[in-house]
């Protein structure tokens, strides 16, 4: 078991990483001190999985758990879903020393955490996540949330938690799809952070493609620790935080002008990682061949690298990415890289450059990415 820590002072916090963590949830909880009475939240597609274990863990370690069930997918991310939580927990009655355990992707965790952040003005939450992109991002920081009609995370909170276990077991069952998206973001902290690491995915991207155990281990702790590492630093993103949105200025866009539907995030945050990858080029001398690169892992690992769209998709990508609230005084600022393994935040890019990179993306070579476009026929 590998174990990482985010370093925030008196709310430091370990996360342990290895196969079988789910089966520490108990004694790990009873040692950060946790309340016997808890919630475990939980989604209908992991639940019948993986709730079962979770639930023996603690109850074996003296913790009186009840399980909450929520329909699985982004619709469960919403403000109705935190009230129908509140009142099984209330329920249940949990009290100021009780906590919320998350048990599955980036919706549970982001969902749960939320409602430990606001029940009873806040109560501890430890994170169990399930899914790559959850063992790699979400899970760690502290971010929580949910979406209204007019936008995604628009409501949310810094609430860190108590305790992170991934299980990497649990990663065996996560459909192929799902699995290739979490490495969009495994790739991004390569490109932001860490050249040495983007080296070792063009070399291991078959091992990791194959969930070999020992591959699994190594990425998801680099970026475990690379997360940790700008959190404890900026963990209210001030500042050096923004560089994890390389890529999610477009992505979200993309996401949000095909309704959350066509896209997973994993898959618009590939394509907006390679336009800003050429944005990079143009601006801050990021050199071809990194691009180059950067395309070509994204490709490796099954990720789109291209879109076509049409006039009026454009025009409505430019909308939702002025609305996105990383937009600052009207203009769309972006996280850029200047060489694989550096990034820098706060650069306005003219509308203008930004459609004449994503025509570029459209105008796709002979023979290569047909699979995009069968997928996510726009
Ligand atoms: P998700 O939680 O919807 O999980 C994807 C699907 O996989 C779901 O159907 C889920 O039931 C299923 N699943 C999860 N684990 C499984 C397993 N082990 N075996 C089989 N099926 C499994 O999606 P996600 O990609 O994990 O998270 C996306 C969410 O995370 C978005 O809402 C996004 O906004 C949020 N997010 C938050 C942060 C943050 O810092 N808080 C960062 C990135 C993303
Ligand atoms: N996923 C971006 C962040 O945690 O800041």
């Amino acid at each position: 078991m590998r174990t990482v820590t985010v370093a925030l002072g008196s709310r430091s916090y370990p996360i342990l990483i290895g196969p079988g963590a789910l089966s520490k949830l108990g004694t790990e909880c009873a040692a950060a001190g946790l309340g016997k009475r808890c919630a475990v939240i939980t989604d209908t597609q992991v639940g019948p999985l993986y709730a079962p274990a979770a639930l023996k863990a603690l109850r074996q370690a003296g913790f009186d758990p009840v399980l909450i069930t929520v329909p699985a997918g982004e619709k469960s991310k919403c403000l109705k879903v935190v009230s129908e939580c509140y009142d099984l927990m209330a329920a249940h009655r949990l009290e100021r020393k009780s906590f919320v355990a998350a048990l599955g992707g980036g919706v549970v965790g982001d969902l749960a955490g939320f409602a430990a952040a606001t029940y009873l003005r806040g109560i501890a939450f430890v994170q169990a996540p399930t899914t790559l992109l959850a063992q790699v991002d979400s899970s760690v920081g502290g971010k929580v949330g949910v979406n209204l009609k007019s936008g995604k995370n628009l409501v949310g909170a810094f609430h860190q938690p108590r305790l992170v276990l991934c299980d990497l077991k649990t990663l065996a069952t996560l459909p192929e799809r799902e699995f290739r998206a979490g490495l969009a973001e495994v790739i991004k902290y390569g490109v932001i952070f860490d050249a040495a690491f983007f080296r070792s995915l063009e070399t291991n991207s078959n091992q990791l493609l194959r969930r070999a155990p020992k591959a699994l281990t190594e990425v998801v702790a680099r970026c475990c620790e690379i997360k940790a590492e700008v959190v404890s630093q900026d963990e209210t993103e001030t500042g050096l935080r923004a560089i994890l949105n390389f890529g999610h200025t477009i992505g979200h866009a993309i996401e949000a002008i095909f309704h959350y539907g066509a896209y997973l995030h994993g898959e618009a945050i590939s394509i907006g990682q390679v336009a800003a990858a050429l944005i990079s080029n143009r601006l801050s001398n990021l050199p071809l061949e990194d691009v180059e690169r950067i395309q070509l892992l994204f490709k490796r690992c099954g990720l789109p690298t291209h879109i076509a769209l049409r006039t009026a998709q454009w025009e409505r990508l430019q909308t939702a990415m002025k609305l996105d609230k990383k937009v600052s005084g009207g203009s769309v600022n972006f996280v850029l890289s200047e060489r694989i393994g550096a990034a820098s935040w706060g650069h306005p890019v003219p509308m203008d450059l930004v459609h004449s990179v994503l025509r570029q993306l459209g105008s796709r070579p002979s023979g290569q990415d047909v699979n995009d476009t069968r997928r996510h026929k726009p």
